[in-house]
């Protein structure tokens, strides 16, 4: 890596002529040893500055911009019951240090209470793994199942922090693009691809809906996959954060993980179930044959036990935050519905944009005309509309002019996004 002109005034890089020893009389002389090119990993060499879209949301300043981005339920004006919350954070059994590498049995309990209340398949205490987020628990399946170089395989478009989970792991990601003709389904064929030609791979990512497609996998899906992933050595990685929002008239599909023939992990946290982000607790349950799940499970609790970073409040509000998810995932489900109508009535001022089926999760895709990348369409509508969107490929969709937009705004801002962004598209296609 170059070093900058600043930097190298700063920290003598690459200059070698010898130079004092900071300590006044001393008679050694150090040399400078030139400052390496190469001082930090590859893995952490991301681009550190805002891409251009960021850039120009940025100069327009915040009064002036519509974000159909937002992710952050606590800011779209969602009613929490504060004060049962903020009681909960104060559970006197905190104070108290207890190491459990799994995580606190009675918040174990409380997220198996969860499943059962859901009808899903059983999750016992004894198979569950508390970590901070999902993303810990993505970070600890990477580690569990990848040597460096392995790769992992996801069905495109997908959740963006994928990528960077995948690499901070050492781990290639690999993407299957899935097919959409009314409705979303995998490319089996090329699944079944993937397993002759990539000897590599060790797990399928899998999640429950999308993120962002919004489609739900079919038991039949859900069932070859198993067979597959059985059959190929591969473990399957379900992640269910956005299972309990479906979008009507469609319902949440659950998937029998039971009798699994796979070794098979199931995820989610308090962020999305619960809309509490910033109450970092996730995990993981173990699922699939004795012989696999077993040890998956004494190498996961090693991996926990190094960090231990589910923290004790946390885990004694666990009860009390889940069983809050009721109000607060009535009101989203009711604003999603609403914004997804909003938006298709405002679609039908501009035929030419089509919005993708969606089942569930908390975005929706646009497709807009192939005259533009969607990169230039995401701009043109920040420029000419104000409204922030992200283009397709920042979730892996392929080539074609995608948007994504979030339907967590409130009702108001999410209509006139919309309709600026859809009064902005016509424009530019007229
Ligand atoms: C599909 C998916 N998985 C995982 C996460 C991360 O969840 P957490 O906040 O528990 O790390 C997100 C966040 O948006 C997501 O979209």
């Amino acid at each position: 890596m170059a070093a900058t002109a600043s930097h190298a005034a700063r920290f003598s890089l690459g200059k070698a002529a010898p130079s004092p020893h900071p300590c006044a009389g001393v008679a050694i002389r150090f040399q400078i040893i030139p400052y390496p090119d190469k001082v930090f990993s590859a893995r952490t060499g991301w681009p550190l500055h805002p891409n251009r879209l960021h850039q120009l949301a940025a100069a327009r300043g915040a009064r002036t911009l519509i974000d159909l981005t937002v992710a952050n339920p606590t800011q779209c004006g969602f009613e929490y019951p504060r004060a049962q919350l903020l009681a909960a954070l104060g559970h006197a059994a905190a104070l108290r240090y207890q190491p459990q590498p799994l995580g606190l049995e009675s918040a174990r309990a409380a997220v198996s209470a969860y499943y059962a209340e859901r009808n899903a398949s059983p999750v016992p205490t004894n198979r569950l793994l508390l970590t901070a987020s999902t993303s810990e628990a993505y970070a600890h399946l990477f580690r569990l199942l990848c040597d460096p170089g392995d790769a992992v395989l996801m069905p495109a478009p997908s959740y963006p922090l994928f990528e960077m989970l995948a690499t901070m792991s050492d781990v290639r990601l690999l993407a299957c693009p899935m097919l959409y003709d009314r409705g979303w389904q995998l490319d089996r064929e090329a699944l079944e691809h993937a397993a002759g030609s990539e000897p590599k791979l060790r797990a399928l990512l899998l999640v429950h809906p999308n993120n962002p497609a919004g489609c739900y996998l079919k038991p039949g899906e859900w069932q070859w996959l198993q067979e597959l992933a059985a059959r190929c050595g591969w473990a399957l990685v379900l992640d269910e954060v956005f299972f309990d929002y479906p979008l009507p008239p469609h319902a949440a599909v659950p998937l029998d993980w039971e009798s699994a023939p796979a070794l098979t992990f199931v995820l989610n946290g308090l962020s999305k179930i619960a809309a509490l982000p910033q109450m970092k607790l996730g995990w993981v349950s173990v699922h699939g044959p004795g012989n696999l799940r077993q040890p998956a499970l004494a190498r996961l609790e090693i991996l926990n036990d190094l960090f231990l970073s589910a923290d004790a409040p946390i885990q004694h509000a666990a009860a009390t935050f889940l069983q809050t998810r009721h109000g607060v995932q009535a009101q989203i489900r009711a604003r999603l519905a609403a914004n997804l109508a909003a938006l298709d009535a405002a679609l039908l001022a501009c035929p030419a944009l089509e919005r993708l089926q969606v089942e569930g999760g908390w975005n929706v895709i646009l497709r807009l005309p192939r005259v533009r990348t969607d990169d230039a369409w995401a701009e043109l509508v920040l420029e000419r509309a104000g409204v922030l969107t992200h283009p397709g490929h920042f979730y892996s969709l392929p080539l074609e002019s995608h948007l994504v937009i979030s339907l967590l705004p409130p009702l108001e801002t999410f209509q006139a996004g919309i309709e600026a962004l859809v009064a902005a598209a016509a424009g530019a296609l007229r």
